[in-house]
């Protein structure tokens, strides 16, 4: 940082405060101010350095502009592999991590970073749960253009995702799968870090993300998590390489801490299956639990189960897991454990032998193509945003989701298409709402004269190194 006026103008000469001196592991006294310096000046910080951090910040003892000046630093530095697991490590212990030691089976989730019409984790909990794992899943909400896991739970009339802790075990023991949302004790620290870095421009930071993400799943007590990371225009990700780098940080976060990990690198250049919109998929879902359903959603199912009932120990190659998770859908055992968890938290069964039971839109209203050709891309984001906009997400924190909304697709990329063809469906129950969610989708369909190259659904696995 030689060079740098104002950072050596700067350094040095600051007495600590009451507030901001911590006592480190081996007694020596931590200051706030030296671990952001120390940050700024890209050293490496040790693991006494990022607890001080972690704990004196959700404890309310270093104030949100000194921890918004230390994730700066992080950001614009980057943090080493040790850092990320450490900090990982703390954020994960400032809440209660999971003893689910009473079951002797593996304990296997899946965790994807978000995307548009992204359903798999309603599939994979009861298939992964069939196969004989149990699959403690804790799942988020909707998250700017990109749905979420516990809105569309919410669309089956009753269910509950806001379990206490002891409800779930009973769940896991009764079923083998639960889904719920975050409670208040799991890694508290993140819900605090995550506030500030929303508001002060650090979200970004693929570090940040990681440790973040792994230590609300790691509180879950698993054993192994296969990560689903989305690239293309409809993922936070936007190329294979930034995709790849948080795969790879967050592999090796896990595997340092102990767990089973793989990531694959998954497209997200257009929406997964046909159907975006809360209920719309959890029909489809329902579809591929019996069989069918949309190819690219059916395949990119199979595929995270396999590797989620492999790194269980259900099966020894991705092959045979592969062909383990197809027999479990097509004997109706997943099926039947959905229903069965579906039952246990409350929800109307009735609406999963029925769909027809499900929440449905009053309007609907298709989309036709200007001119005949292919289909050459959909802008992903913007069908995300559609579906927010027509209701099925939030635009503001407070906002409350409609079930029933969301977007039916007819036409995917590299399909031909006629002038006239409807390309999609809106469903809808404001006129207002559709029509701004129609210029959307019409700008969202590029028709092209020739269909372009098709792109692989899994663009790359990231193993675990071989020491795990
Ligand atoms: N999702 C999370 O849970 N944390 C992040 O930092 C980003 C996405």
């Amino acid at each position: 940082m030689e060079g740098n006026a104002h950072r050596g103008a700067l350094a040095g000469g600051i007495p600590p405060t009451v507030s901001d001196v911590g006592e480190a592991s081996g007694g020596s006294a931590i200051r706030a101010v030296d671990v952001i310096r120390k940050k700024r000046d890209a050293h490496e910080l040790s693991r006494a350095e990022i607890d001080y951090l972690v704990r004196g910040y959700t404890r309310g003892q270093i104030p949100d502009y000194q921890i918004s000046a230390w994730l700066m630093a992080a950001l614009l530095n980057g943090l080493s592999r040790a850092e990320t697991a450490n900090l990982t490590d703390a954020m994960l212990h400032s809440g209660e991590v999971l003893d689910l030691a009473e079951f002797p089976a593996a304990k296997v989730d899946k965790h994807s970073t978000g995307g548009v019409g992204d359903k798999t984790s309603l599939v994979l909990a009861p298939l992964a749960a069939a196969g004989g794992l149990v699959v403690p899943m804790i799942s988020g909400r909707g998250l700017g253009h990109t749905g979420g896991t516990l809105d569309k739970l919410e669309a089956i009339p009753g269910f509950d995702v806001n379990l206490s802790v002891s409800r779930f075990r009973e769940v896991l023991r009764a079923c083998g799968c639960a889904m719920i949302g975050q409670t208040a004790e799991i890694a508290p620290a993140d819900r605090l870090f995550y506030s500030l870095r929303d508001v002060t421009g650090t979200v970004e930071s693929p570090y940040l993300i990681c440790a973040s993400i792994m230590s609300k799943k790691l509180a879950e007590g698993i054993d192994g998590l296969v990560l689903d990371v989305k690239t293309g225009s409809g993922a936070f990700m936007k190329t294979d390489e930034d995709a790849a780098f948080l795969a790879g940080l967050m592999v090796e976060t896990g595997q340092r801490m102990g767990k089973k990990m793989v990531a694959l690198i998954t497209d997200m250049d257009q929406p997964l299956g046909l159907r975006v919109g809360n209920a719309l998929e959890v029909e489809e879902v329902l579809e591929v639990l019996r069989g069918g359903g949309p190819e690219d959603l059916r395949e990119l199912c199979l595929e995270l189960a396999a590797w989620m009932l492999h790194l269980g120990g259900r099966a020894a190659t991705i092959a045979e897991a592969k062909k383990l998770a197809g027999e479990l859908i097509q004997s109706g055992k997943a099926l039947r454990k959905f229903r069965e968890m579906v039952a246990l938290q409350g929800g109307d069964t009735g609406a999963i032998d029925d769909p027809t039971r499900l929440p449905r839109a009053k309007h609907s209203l298709e989309i036709r193509s200007p001119r005949s050709g292919y289909v050459g891309a959909i802008r992903c984001e913007d069908v995300g945003t559609a579906c927010v906009i027509l209701g099925g997400g939030r635009e503001k924190k407070e906002d409350s989701v409609d079930p029933a909304v969301g977007i039916i697709l007819h036409k995917k990329v590299h399909d031909r298409v006629v002038a006239g063809e409807a390309l999609c469906t809106l469903m809808y129950n404001s006129e207002a709402r559709a029509g701004r969610a129609k210029t959307l989708m019409e700008q969202s369909y590029q028709i092209a004269d020739s269909a372009p190259a098709p792109r692989k659904l899994v663009h790359r696995i990231i193993p675990a190194t071989q020491k795990s």
